[in-house]
């Protein structure tokens, strides 16, 4: 890390997985968080929007602007992953009530507001449905001037967990995820293939769960929710997820990336919301015959350094 620190906006639903990484983006004394802005996802916006608050408090940053932004998706309806985070999207841990109140602006104004306002170029961390970046793009395209780069939390090469093949916050706004394809900006996509390795040792979660400091014990217990064996879920203990994106900006050395063109299927059926990513190395007989249909190109990571990851988000949160 040299230099200023990057400018950048986090777009969440937080979030059990999103709450860590926020902990981590306020804490790295290389990010300016300009604002974080809410969409449904994991839970209701007005969920999302509290926990939000509450996670910043947590974490000693109350000063962040948070705004609330969609309510549901361009198409779909809302479809929470609260069997996965919990009834309150933040693993039901009973946490405290936030004492702030978002600001008087909705996601897509601060967004446009923070970005044009900000001296350097920000980058945009969505770690969820890409609704209000969308909505962003669509709204004000000027926006995209002064942005460095997106880097999203979602899709995938070759996993799924909405469904066999889709990644939850694609599946749950594909059409939005289709216009950030499209946004003309530099892009790196953090998918579930990556996002699904990075785990934190057993022994790490124990330590931060018995931690002196609120935001650890949060940490702590925010890490341990998806245990197995309490929750019956798949998902491994552990998971840093979302945190994952934010750690390939402040390290986009502990991710391999290539430049791939990167396509949401958006039909229904089985495949909607599935991000196809074409690896192949020549043209196949579709575009011989048929005729190459341009996509974006996308830095899509197809490797993740999971203990560099791991020791950078342990160090930063607690070193804080
Ligand atoms: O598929 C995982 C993603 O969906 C994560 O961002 C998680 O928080 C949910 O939003
Ligand atoms: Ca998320």
């Amino acid at each position: 890390m040299t230099g200023q620190p990057i400018p950048v906006i986090i777009d969440c639903d937080t979030g059990v997985d999103d709450a860590l990484a926020l902990l981590f983006a306020v804490r790295h004394p290389g990010l300016d968080v300009r604002a974080v802005t809410c969409v449904a996802g994991n839970t209701d916006v007005d969920g999302v929007v509290r926990n939000t608050l509450t996670v910043l408090e947590q974490a000693g940053a109350g000063d962040i602007p948070v705004a609330r932004g969609a309510e549901r998706p361009l198409i779909e309806p809302v479809r929470t992953a609260q069997h996965v985070h919990g009834r309150d999207g933040m693993g039901d841990l009973g946490l405290p009530a936030p004492t702030r109140v978002p600001v008087d602006v909705d996601a897509v104004t601060l967004l446009r507001r923070e970005i044009l306002a900000s001296p350097r170029p920000v980058t945009l961390i969505p770690t969820a449905p890409l609704t209000n970046i969308a909505l962003l793009l669509r709204t004000h395209p000027e926006v995209v001037r002064n942005i460095e780069r997106i880097v999203f939390m979602g899709g995938a090469v070759a996993v799924g967990n909405a469904t066999p093949v889709a990644e939850f916050n694609v599946w749950h706004d594909p059409e939005a995820a289709a216009v950030l394809l499209t946004a003309g900006v530099p892009i790196t996509m953090y998918g579930l293939d990556v996002f699904q390795r990075v785990l934190v040792p057993a022994a790490d979660v124990q330590r931060l769960r018995a931690s002196s400091e609120p935001a650890l014990r949060m940490a702590g217990e925010l890490l341990a929710h998806r245990d197995p064996a309490t929750s019956g879920d798949p998902t491994p203990m552990g998971g840093l997820g979302d945190a994952g994106a934010v750690c390939a900006v402040v390290d986009p050395e502990g991710i391999t990336t290539e430049l791939l063109p990167v396509e949401v299927a958006l039909a229904p059926g089985p495949t909607r919301g599935q991000t196809i990513v074409d690896r192949r190395p020549v043209p196949g007989e579709s575009e011989i015959h048929e005729g190459t249909r341009e996509q974006p190109l996308v830095d899509v990571a197809l490797d993740v350094d999971v203990e560099r990851y791991v020791k950078l988000w342990l160090t930063v949160v607690e070193g804080a």
